[in-house]
């Protein structure tokens, strides 16, 4: 292996540079070339890829978004462009290949690894919806900023003795909702996962109100949706005015905490480590405080279990 390339794909996440200026200087490191390759497997089947040096990815470890760009291809997707993405490869001398991104991006990584191109995937994604890994390059920010985003909330709740519902990111998972509701302490937190009950969250907020309570915060993951309908209802059951806010692609970006900085960065290493080992297919992950590898189908196929204890707590600390 003498030259591998880089790229970030899907929805971007804070701490994505920070992952590439890992590959890079590691692959530099032990005398690799670099290409980074952008917006993701369309700059990739478009050619779009640039030498990388050292300098190329200095004074990025601290900003969030992705140096590279970062695109959701549909001509990737394709029989037609996959083969461009082969020959591309292959024309520009690229032996391996590091793919930053979500389970998406992985299945790419994937295909290109049975068709012979050795391929490894790092984690990149907010949502924290990998079940094979503790965390995902972005998580640990994007729970920051929520938590930053609800302490503003509890000010302006407590002046007007108002309910905030706070929409999070999260299509298929909970856990920014989970990890941010309970940092945060909110009232109660809604997710995909786990069945909620309107009763019981209206019953918390009139207790709560009751006892002098001015604020009240309420999480609903994106995968829940109709925070809007929410709000009408605790509205018409509690009479507590109540307002929403959608926090959206805020979460998306920011400085990346030094967890992610961290992660990213250890991850990024490992992943050049092991196209040099021979391997392919496979993706980096951290367990434990661990990092480990696993093929991707198999990682793929581990389902995203939601902390259960976790969730019981939230419940217990806003009684
Ligand atoms: O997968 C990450 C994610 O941020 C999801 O939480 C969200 O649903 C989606 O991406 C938004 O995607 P886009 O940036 O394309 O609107």
């Amino acid at each position: 292996m003498k030259k591998i390339g880089v790229l970030t794909s899907g929805g971007d996440s804070p701490g994505m540079n920070a992952a590439i200026r890992s590959v890079v200087r590691t692959a530099i490191f032990k005398n690799l070339k670099v290409v980074g390759i952008k917006r993701g497997y369309q700059g990739l089947l478009e050619g779009d890829m640039n030498d990388m040096n050292l300098s190329s990815v200095g004074d990025i470890i601290h900003r969030g978004g992705t140096i590279l760009g970062s695109a959701r291809s549909k001509e990737f997707m394709t029989e037609r462009g996959f083969q461009k993405a082969l020959d591309v490869l292959k024309i520009f001398g690229v032996d391996g290949l590091v793919v930053i991104g979500g389970d998406g991006s992985f299945r790419g990584a994937e295909k290109l690894s049975q068709s012979g191109f050795p391929t490894i995937g790092i984690p990149g994604t907010i949502d924290n919806d990998l079940g094979y890994t503790d965390y995902t390059i972005g998580f640990d920010t994007a729970v920051n900023t929520v938590v930053n985003a609800i302490g503003n909330l509890r000010d302006t709740s407590s002046s007007h003795g108002r309910a905030n519902i706070v929409e999070v990111m999260g299509r298929h998972c909970g856990d920014i909702a989970l990890y941010s509701g309970l940092a945060g302490g909110a009232e109660s937190i809604i997710i995909p996962e786990i069945d909620f009950n309107m009763d019981e969250i209206c019953k918390k907020l009139i207790s709560g109100r009751n006892r002098g309570k001015l604020h009240s915060i309420i999480i609903v993951a994106e995968g829940v949706g109709k925070p809007y309908e929410i709000a009408d209802e605790i509205n018409k059951r509690t009479d507590i005015e109540t307002r929403v806010t959608i926090m959206g692609h805020l979460q998306r970006g920011g400085t990346p905490t030094a967890q992610d900085r961290v992660l990213a960065s250890r991850l990024g290493a490992r992943s050049v480590e092991l196209l040099l080992e021979g391997k392919k297919g496979r993706v980096v992950g951290i367990k434990q405080n661990v990092i480990v590898d696993l093929d991707i189908d198999e990682a793929l196929k581990i389902d995203k279990e939601i902390d259960k204890g976790m969730y019981e707590l939230t419940k217990i600390l806003s009684i």
